[in-house]
């Protein structure tokens, strides 16, 4: 497994390697590893001649400094784990290398980044947007994988890649979850025993409102949820959307084909989503 840190090594590999007529798949990711990243990993392995994996920690993408010092990091691991998986590059570059000056660019994804996660978190999809499309520039994939895990992401990097003509066909691919329902993720390793204890409720009421669509609103369904957390000792719910799965714009009234419920808890400080779709 060939490791990079050096955009101008990387790009020029990967160039060889294309001139070689070799289809290229990439995941990017923030490293702190698991079997959900590992599932995009495999898609990759199976459908391309080449792997590539980025590891980087975005900070323009972090709007709580405390969240972006507290991400967990695990280098040495994660190198084993991609190596085991058969990934052919790794990607590791640092914050200089990715931003030598501050970046000036910002995207408009209009109403998909105002909703839900854009609204709480603001310029998170900016930043997600800029590291994405310069990783795209540097890779120069065939095809980049993306997790349903975060699917208001997945639905901007469609919109950036639809808006740009970028030539990289974007695959999404199933939420990987713990045998207890919840939804894999770096942060689960940052929560406390007892917090980690009560997490399942988040996707065992997701089950649960998945049940309820058919016979209730998206108005009576959502303030259904906040009844359920607000009886809940240790979990806060920030949101509970109904929406629609690829505009993101919330349901009012029946549910329709394709809506999905949208969720944000707090677990104590670590802040944790999920999705599911209804119907
Ligand atoms: P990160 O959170 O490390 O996730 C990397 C990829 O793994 C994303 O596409 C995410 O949706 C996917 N993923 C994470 N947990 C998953 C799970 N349980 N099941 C399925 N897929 C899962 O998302 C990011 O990093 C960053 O925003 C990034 C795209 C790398 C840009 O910085």
């Amino acid at each position: 497994m060939k490791v990079f840190d050096k955009i101008i090594d990387i790009n020029s590999y990967i160039q060889h390697q294309q001139e070689l007529d070799k289809t290229i798949g990439f995941v990017p990711t923030m490293g702190a590893l698991h079997i959900g990243h590992i599932s995009l990993v495999e898609r990759s392995v199976a459908e391309n001649d080449l792997t590539v994996v980025s590891i980087f920690v975005n900070p323009i993408q972090f709007n709580n400094q405390s969240d972006l010092e507290k991400y967990p990091r695990n280098l040495q691991r994660d190198k084993e784990m991609l190596e085991n998986a058969g990934v052919d590059v790794v990607f590791i570059p640092s914050v200089e290398e990715m931003y030598p000056e501050p970046v000036t660019t910002t995207y408009d994804f209009g109403s998909l980044s105002t909703v839900m996660e854009g609204e709480f978190r603001p310029g998170h999809f900016n930043g997600v947007a800029v590291v994405v499309r310069k990783l795209f520039e540097i890779v120069m994939p065939h095809k980049a994988y993306f997790g349903e895990k975060d699917f208001q992401q997945l639905q901007i990097i469609k919109t950036l890649v639809r808006d740009l003509t970028l030539p990289v066909q974007i695959e999404p691919c199933p939420i990987s979850r713990e045998d207890d329902g919840l939804a894999r993720s770096s942060r689960n390793a940052r929560l406390t025993p007892e917090m980690r204890e009560a997490a399942p409720f988040i996707y065992a009421q997701l089950l649960e409102a998945r049940n309820k669509a058919s016979s209730m609103t998206a108005e009576e369904l959502e303030s259904w949820m906040y009844d359920s957390f607000s009886k809940h000792q240790l979990l806060e719910l920030e949101y509970f959307k109904v929406a629609n799965g690829e505009s993101l714009q919330q349901r009012r009234g029946k549910i329709e084909q394709n809506d999905y419920g949208f969720i944000a808890v707090y677990a104590g400080e670590i802040r944790l989503i999920d999705n599911i779709r209804l119907f």
